[in-house]
């Protein structure tokens, strides 16, 4: 249980979208006219080649294309990143090359270039398995469309995993098992399953507040997540961070970089990095608009909006934000030394008498984790732990 060297992780975004769908907050847009693809591709590789200076001598241990769409981009834009990472650091032989994709039949017929270009594991876009879900939830592809997908990714990538949402209007626990099983039937060995959040902003919003969208409330929301892992714990897909579930071994590398807390770069359009040089470690940020995140990346080399060096106690806060969203939770020791704080045991003693966290040897390292009830309100925990 011991968390390895975090790694050293890329992250790409691809800000573009066919469509928006009403409940996404991501820095995703529309278009409708044609992207300048190669002009794109350009401007990324310029602004890895901005943080290769900041943090040379790196070995990238994954690589992950985020969006909006990535499956909008063409395969020669994805091997124009890779070929520019390869230039600036060391690449770690097993590599994790992650590209999200949606299911429409557009996007499976670039699957094979990105497989040649290097992409290694697809994350696709799923979210429901029935038609009628699929369309309240605004998405422009349907349940055969996601089949195929799903088919053609398992021959084309090593791995492959897809993403569901639930907690959708009128869903009950009965009709969500059904599903899960059905996804079980598809799946690969990764499934990120994740609970509609209504996001400010949004049409989903606006419907909500007009009581025109009605979603299950926080009873039926709990049991729906109660269901979630009872169903894929009993097939071997246990949940290793609150939303994402894998059998031993099959977790999403990149997204590990995160929650341990480990360094990365993050470029294109709304891309955020975590770094560590001369003073400590930097909290980046880039331009979200892509066109003018294009404009500055071309005039000063890359799109920073925001390189904050982050206090202690910044990054103690966050390392318990990221690293408490894991089942294996945090090392205390390390957060001690983070943060250059101490847990207050009252604090820690309070909240494992109510059962939402518990503290476990591992290796002569002490580790502080949420249970299943710790995770149902970990925003409460992680303030609580924080204060
Ligand atoms: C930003 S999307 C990128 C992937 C791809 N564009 C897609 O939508 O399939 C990443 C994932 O976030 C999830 N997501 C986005 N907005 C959400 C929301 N309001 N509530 C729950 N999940 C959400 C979706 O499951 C989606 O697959
Ligand atoms: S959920 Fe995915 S496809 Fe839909 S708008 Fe957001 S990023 Fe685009």
């Amino acid at each position: 249980m011991t968390s390895p060297e975090p790694g050293f992780g890329i992250y790409v975004h691809w800000p573009f979208c066919a469509a928006k769908c009403p409940y996404c907050d991501f820095n995703s847009h529309v278009r409708h006219t044609p992207v300048d693809q190669p002009r794109f591709a350009r401007a990324l590789a310029t602004e890895l080649a901005h943080f290769a200076e900041r943090v040379p001598g790196r070995t990238v241990t994954s690589i992950f294309f985020g969006g909006g769409t990535p499956s909008l981009m063409e395969a020669a834009t994805v091997a124009g990143v890779l070929d520019a990472v390869g230039r600036h650091w060391s690449v770690a032989p097993d590599v994790e090359v992650t590209l999200e994709a949606n299911p429409g039949s557009a996007e499976a017929t670039r699957f094979i270039g990105y497989r040649a270009a290097g992409v290694n594991r697809l994350s696709l876009g799923v979210q429901a398995l029935n038609d009628r879900d699929l369309k309240r939830l605004g998405r422009i592809h349907d349940v055969a469309e996601a089949r195929g997908a799903i088919e053609l990714a398992r021959r084309t990538f090593p791995r492959l995993s897809f993403d569901l949402i639930y907690a959708r209007p009128e869903q009950t626990v009965a009709d969500w098992e059904g599903e899960l099983k059905v996804a079980l039937d598809l799946a690969a060995d990764h499934l990120s399953v994740y609970q509609l959040t209504i996001e400010e902003e949004t049409r989903f919003a606006d419907l909500f507040k007009a009581g025109k969208l009605i979603v299950p409330d926080a009873d039926l929301g709990a049991d729906l997540y109660e269901a979630t892992h009872r169903v894929l714990d009993a097939a071997g897909l246990p949940a290793y961070e609150i939303s994402n579930h894998a059998a031993p071994g099959a977790e999403c590398r990149h997204n590990l970089v995160y929650w341990r807390y480990g360094e990365y770069v993050g470029v294109g359009a709304g891309a955020h990095g975590r770094l560590v040089h001369g003073e400590g470690r930097h909290a980046t940020a880039t331009e979200k608009n892509p066109e003018k995140w294009l404009r500055l990346v071309e005039a000063h080399g890359h799109g920073l909006v925001a390189d904050d060096v982050l206090t202690l106690e910044e990054q103690g806060d966050e390392y318990l934000l990221m690293g408490l969203r894991l089942k294996e939770g945090i090392d205390l020791g390390r957060w001690e030394e983070i943060s250059g704080r101490v847990l207050d045991p009252k604090r820690l003693a309070d909240l494992t008498e109510t059962g939402l966290v518990e503290t476990v040897e591992d290796a002569g390292r002490r580790r502080v984790r949420a249970t299943l009830a710790g995770f149902e309100v970990l925003d409460a925990v992680v303030a609580d732990l924080a204060a």
